[in-house]
């Protein structure tokens, strides 16, 4: 049953769809991210191996709490130009925001993508059906119960299917809650146009001292369009998770995560630099060793994952064999070469964060050769450069541990 409080989370959604986005910019741009990019869903639910193409098996994607529609319409795109059977499911309490979805599926003729108006929570009476993939970004930290909604989530869910979530994540929102908990002391029972008023002039007079202040992953964002600083500082209802609470989130929905989305930020050894402090790391379990590197970053503000039912085992992509095909999730091999060319070296901001990582002399060559249709086989032959299979794997691996820990370089896995 919906709450007073559901209803305040519905009723700021309708007021200030999220996020704000504007139909004919569909003309100049399609929004990608993650959870929910093509080539990521592929790799870190499906082995690799689905097909999207014409010929492959159908495909039903729910997007629970699709909101403006940035999840939908890009997989939604994604999907039609792949070219197979799919279907993608808007499903959200709003209707303003579904409005302006709608409204960019028109802008680019998709015809894969439908909207249903309801809540997660009634997903086994709305008879939607089951799906092979489920996104649901940004929208269990404002349930009244995440784990019921997750639940309910997960039994429309196939048992070879999985989901790519994203809650927030407290450290890197360091000063978000703290001014929520002012704005309720200072504006309670306000309109919401006074509330985003006095959060302005707020912001405005905040001293040096403050932590939102302070924080730079979040002090950048204060100044955008009405609903980013409602959905940031206003919110009726919003909680943020550790790892830990993640796992423990999933596990109580019988649920595996799959990966971290970028995994270096996951990875102890981003920050470590200590041969010792290494060596302890290497021993602990995975899910500590993400806890741990939540931790040592500080910066973390979302946790963006990837989730299957039941066991993870045999769900993500290795480079285990010839016949993988290297693919790059955004860009293409040939201008990323060139630009590593020179220093051979891979640098990358993660929000804040600079990696910066050497590499293998035969890099920029292979990485010009990855084209997405290329398998290793493929590249390996196509080498000018006198070169063993196994010194090639060697250098690949290297290049693929550090391009997949940035989530620039992922793999498709054709079945032969
Ligand atoms: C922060 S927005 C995220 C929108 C979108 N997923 C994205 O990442 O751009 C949260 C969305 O969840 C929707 N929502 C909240 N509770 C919901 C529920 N119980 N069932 C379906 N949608 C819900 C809201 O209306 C809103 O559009």
């Amino acid at each position: 049953m919906a709450t007073h409080d559901d209803e305040t989370v519905r009723a700021q959604y309708e007021a200030y769809p999220y996020p704000a986005r504007d139909p004919a910019d569909e003309a100049k741009r399609l929004v990608t991210g993650s959870p929910s990019h093509l080539a990521e869903i592929n790799h870190y639910l499906f082995a690799g191996a689905r097909d999207f193409g014409p010929g492959g098996p159908p495909f039903r994607a729910l997007i629970a709490g699709g909101g403006t529609g940035d999840g939908a319409i890009m997989l939604a795109q994604h999907l039609a130009d792949a070219g197979g059977d799919a279907e993608v499911v808007h499903l959200d309490i709003s209707r303003a925001s579904a409005d302006i979805a709608r409204a960019r599926a028109k802008a680019r003729k998709l015809t894969n993508l439908r909207f249903e108006q309801g809540s997660l929570l009634d997903l086994e009476t709305l008879g939607l059906g089951s799906f092979d993939y489920i996104d649901c970004c940004g929208v269990l930290h404002h349930l009244d119960d995440p784990e019921t909604g997750l639940k309910s989530l997960a039994a429309s869910l196939n048992d070879q299917g999985g989901m790519g979530l994203m809650v927030y994540a407290d450290l890197g929102r360091t000063g978000v809650y703290h001014i929520q908990d002012a704005l309720r002391i200072l504006t309670a029972g306000d309109a919401p146009s006074a509330q985003l008023e006095s959060a302005r002039t707020l912001l405005a007079d905040l001293p040096e001292t403050n932590w939102l202040k302070r924080n730079p992953w979040v002090a950048d964002h204060l100044h955008g369009d009405d609903a980013g600083l409602f959905d940031l500082l206003l919110h009726s209802r919003d909680r943020a998770y550790r790892v830990r609470d993640i796992f423990a989130l999933t596990t109580a929905a019988d649920l595996s995560v799959t990966a971290f989305i970028e995994p270096a930020r996951y990875d102890p050894e981003t920050y470590l630099r200590d041969d010792a402090l290494i060596d302890r790391a290497r021993k602990l379990d995975w899910p500590d060793a993400c806890a741990l590197a939540e931790l040592l970053a500080g910066s973390i503000k979302r946790h963006v994952f990837y989730v299957a039912k039941g066991d993870a085992e045999n769900r993500v992509a290795a480079p285990d064999s010839p016949n993988a095909i290297p693919v790059l999730r955004d860009g293409d091999g040939q201008n990323l070469a060139q630009g590593l060319a020179a220093t051979r070296r891979l640098n990358a901001d993660l929000e804040g964060l600079s990696v910066s990582y050497a590499l293998d002399k035969r890099a920029p060559a292979i990485l010009s050769r990855v084209d997405g249709k290329r398998n290793l086989a493929d590249i390996h032959a196509a080498l000018t450069m006198d070169v063993t299979w196994e010194d090639f794997k060697a250098a690949f691996d290297d290049l693929y541990a550090k391009l997949n820990g940035i989530n620039v370089m992922l793999l498709r896995t054709p079945s032969a």
